[in-house]
């Protein structure tokens, strides 16, 4: 997929719709979820390398009855192991994830952590040339800080759609929402109901009661009515995995919107000790 059929597909589509987070849908049981979900009408499922599933993302896109050209695949590369910090290393790992994807061509592939800053400059180029080459389609980055984004144009020469980090009503990421917005990327929202903390928000389950939904739901609408936001809600349930997407359907008003803002505690839930953020 080129970036302008991804922006038309995923981002500017009329309406903006939840991605699947796949983190712990491993085995058969997680490819007949993905599966599902896809029949259900997701159109845009994010995996990883480190999430050790993107076999079943697999085989879940081969049973499912849909038309594959209208999903889009994330998956993401990251090198933590110091022998392991080459460009040969990344290429390899992104071989193994076409293997497992059973993709000729990834729609969209993150650089998963930028860890210290030395290994964006390491991971960025080799995925410039895996873009040239026709491997990959669209490039990502995820969990970059503004201080590693604003290194991207110096180190290649294309454009990188979207930053995928945390983002949900209890860390709400008004800073590096506005920088990628100026830059013309967007926000893929990682963790968007807060792993289930978005339950014991009061003000979240007062909207919710109003609006005859869940706070869950509450925090996705919340997020897709941000510009250039792309929540992706994980579930292992299929009632949660539907209810998520028919978030779409709720319309928060202005008064909803403020009481949310109110309400930022900027409490990370993903904050490995080696990361400077
Ligand atoms: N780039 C990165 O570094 C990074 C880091 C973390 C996550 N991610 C991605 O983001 C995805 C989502 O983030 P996440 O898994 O951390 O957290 P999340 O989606 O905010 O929360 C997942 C938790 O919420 C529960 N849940 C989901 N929908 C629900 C609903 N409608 N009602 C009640 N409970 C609900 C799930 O339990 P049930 O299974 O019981 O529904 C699960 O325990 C991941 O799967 C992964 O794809 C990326």
């Amino acid at each position: 997929m080129a970036i302008t059929e991804l922006d038309e597909h995923l981002f500017e589509a009329e309406q903006f719709s939840p991605g699947l987070g796949t983190y712990t849908l491993t085995d058969d049981e997680g490819t007949a979820i993905i599966r599902d979900a896809l029949e259900a009408g997701y159109c845009h499922v994010d995996t990883a390398r480190l999430y050790g599933n993107e076999a079943e993302v697999g085989d879940a896109l081969e049973a499912a009855a849909v038309d594959r050209e209208n999903v889009l695949v994330a998956t993401k590369v990251a090198h933590f192991e110091e022998p392991e910090k080459t460009p040969e290393y990344v290429r390899t790992a992104v071989e193994e994830s076409h293997e497992r994807l059973g993709t000729e061509t990834l729609d969209l592939l993150y650089h998963h952590w930028p860890r210290d800053g030395s290994d964006v400059e390491t991971v960025l180029p080799v995925l410039e040339e895996l873009v040239e080459e026709g491997s990959v389609a669209n490039v990502a980055v995820s969990n970059y800080p503004i201080r590693y984004l604003e290194r991207i144009d110096d180190l290649i020469g294309l454009s990188v759609i979207a930053n995928q980090v945390e983002m949900h009503p209890l860390l709400q990421q008004e800073e590096l929402h506005e920088y990628v917005r100026e830059h013309g990327m967007y926000l893929v929202a990682y963790s968007p109901i807060a792993q289930g903390e978005v339950f014991d928000v009061p003000e979240l389950v007062e909207i919710a009661e109003k609006h005859d939904t869940t706070p869950a739901a509450v925090s996705i609408a919340w997020l897709l009515g941000k510009e250039g936001v792309v929540p992706i809600p994980r579930s292992s349930s299929r009632e949660h995995i539907e209810a998520n997407l028919a978030a779409r359907d709720v319309e928060l008003d202005t008064e909803d919107v403020k009481r949310i803002e109110s309400i930022d505690r900027e409490k990370r839930l993903e904050d490995p000790d080696w990361m400077q953020w």
